[in-house]
């Protein structure tokens, strides 16, 4: 038995997608435990591509069991269309999607406020799917859990609460009552769909854990968005970070053997909010286009940056992610002069860890060490010690700098661009 939580190290988009699928390959579980489909989490695999929003990325295997766990908000719309994608594709999800009868659901009128806020009130660049609102109304105890939604009496009890509850802004878009007769037509159609995966998800867990199965948690968004540790209040609403799995899926903190943090080989992000390493101009041009970087769930445009070792060291420490996988290495293949951020300057003074002060933020200068590029193609290598010595170095490098090891390179979209160092399996 084992259980190991994967987890973005930078503000999401670092890969996960690619590097669930890759270890999913050892695992009998893979189970979501937060956010909701502002993921987008791609997987290349037979030479198809799949982005997949809400379904663990382990649903590509036919033989592998997958589990939307109570942390996850879910939009019951975007849930059945994400099943026909993939049934549509031949992927049959029934038998192996299971969904938390606690999970919290997102309506309509979710995304109202949060598109109201987004306009007229404080812009976070948010993805717009209502996450934000779904887990206010969660921890504001007026939410509708799965569980809620499959029993007619509570359902509508809870629906018109809520609707008379936010009637002044679900007025600026939609009648109440006009929104309501939607929401109940939509529910007649998707019940039948979804009814059969909901389960005590928790409890299942645990006796898959007994049984000695693996698991594999995969992590949603990053540490730089964690509501508590990101950049605030350039954040999503829920907890990414590996200790999230616990709360998110109702499993304890003694079951999770090994934590593995996604991490790029330079720094995206989209969305708004503090960058200390962002480079603009041809270079950031030149990655963006490489490195397909547009959002997998917006399709806006990803910010660049280089490497930053101060954030990277926070997302090792508030993860426990001790060993790492580095991705999109051939995205810099090309790159003469590789930059790694390894400390921050604020007025004149060395700034060591990663500040939360938001003035602070916007103020430090990135220090950088400049490493020679590797100028060669590294996709298709399948051996680390094959790898040109300027790679290894720059992997070595970030080793030493954050006191993790690297267990896995991926050098392309693909499974097999991919080397895994710590071949333990599970
Ligand atoms: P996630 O949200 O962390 O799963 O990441 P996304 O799927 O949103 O974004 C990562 C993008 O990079 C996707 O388009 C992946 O197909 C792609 N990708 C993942 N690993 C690599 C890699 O090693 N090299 C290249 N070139 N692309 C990669
Ligand atoms: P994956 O799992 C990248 C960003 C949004 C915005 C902020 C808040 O694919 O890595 P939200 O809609 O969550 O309230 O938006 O968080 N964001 C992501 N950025 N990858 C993601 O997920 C993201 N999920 C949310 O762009 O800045
Ligand atoms: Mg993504």
């Amino acid at each position: 038995m084992s259980a190991i939580v994967i987890v973005g190290m930078q503000w999401g988009d670092e890969g996960k997608g690619k590097v669930c699928h890759f270890l999913s390959n050892w695992t009998d579980w893979v189970v979501r435990y937060q956010g909701g489909n502002n993921a987008g989490h791609t997987v290349v695999f037979d030479g198809k591509k799949y982005v997949l929003h809400l379904i663990p990325s382990g649903i590509l295997y036919p033989d592998k069991k997958c589990i939307i766990g109570n942390g996850v908000v879910i939009d019951p719309v975007a849930l059945v269309e994400e099943t026909k994608f993939l049934r549509d594709r031949e992927i049959e999800v029934a038998g192996r999607l299971f969904i938390s009868s606690n999970s919290h659901l997102i309506f309509p009128y979710h995304q109202y406020k949060e598109g109201f806020r987004e306009e007229v009130k404080t812009r976070i660049g948010t993805t717009r799917k209502g996450i934000g609102p779904a887990y206010e109304d969660k921890y504001g105890r007026v939410g509708i859990r799965m569980a809620d939604y499959l029993e007619d009496d509570t359902f509508v009890e809870l629906l018109d609460r809520n609707l008379r509850e936010k009637k002044s802004f679900i007025e600026r878009y939609k009648k109440p009552e006009e929104l309501k007769e939607i929401i109940l037509a939509k529910r007649e159609e998707i019940l039948p769909e979804i009814k059969e995966y909901v389960r005590e998800t928790s409890l299942m867990l645990d006796k898959e854990l007994a049984a000695g199965k693996n698991i594999i948690f995969e992590g949603a968004q990053g540490a730089m968005l964690d509501c508590d540790f990101g950049t605030y209040p350039f954040v999503t609403s829920s907890n990414p970070v590996s200790g999230g799995a616990c709360p998110g899926s109702g499993v304890a903190p003694v079951c999770i053997d090994k934590v593995i943090g996604v991490t790029k080989a330079y720094t995206t992000r989209v969305g708004l909010g503090p960058f200390p390493t962002e480079i603009e101009g041809d270079l950031a041009h030149t990655l963006r286009e490489k490195g397909g970087e547009y959002g997998a769930t917006t399709g806006r445009p990803r910010r660049l940056g280089w490497l930053d070792i101060v954030q990277l060291k926070l997302a090792v420490r508030i993860n426990g992610a001790r060993k790492l996988a580095l991705t999109k290495i051939d995205v810099l293949d090309d790159v003469k002069e590789i930059k790694i951020c390894t400390g921050y300057s604020h007025n004149g003074q060395a700034v060591e860890d990663f500040p939360f002060s938001r003035k602070v933020l916007k103020e430090v200068k990135p220090v950088y060490e400049t490493l020679e590029g590797w100028m060669a193609p590294t996709g298709g290598i399948t051996d680390f010690d094959k790898l040109p010595e300027n790679t290894r170095k720059f992997i070595r490098r970030i080793e030493e700098l954050t006191s993790s090891k690297i267990v896995l390179v991926s050098m392309g979209k693909s499974k097999d661009d991919t080397i895994y160092i710590e071949k333990e399996g599970f």
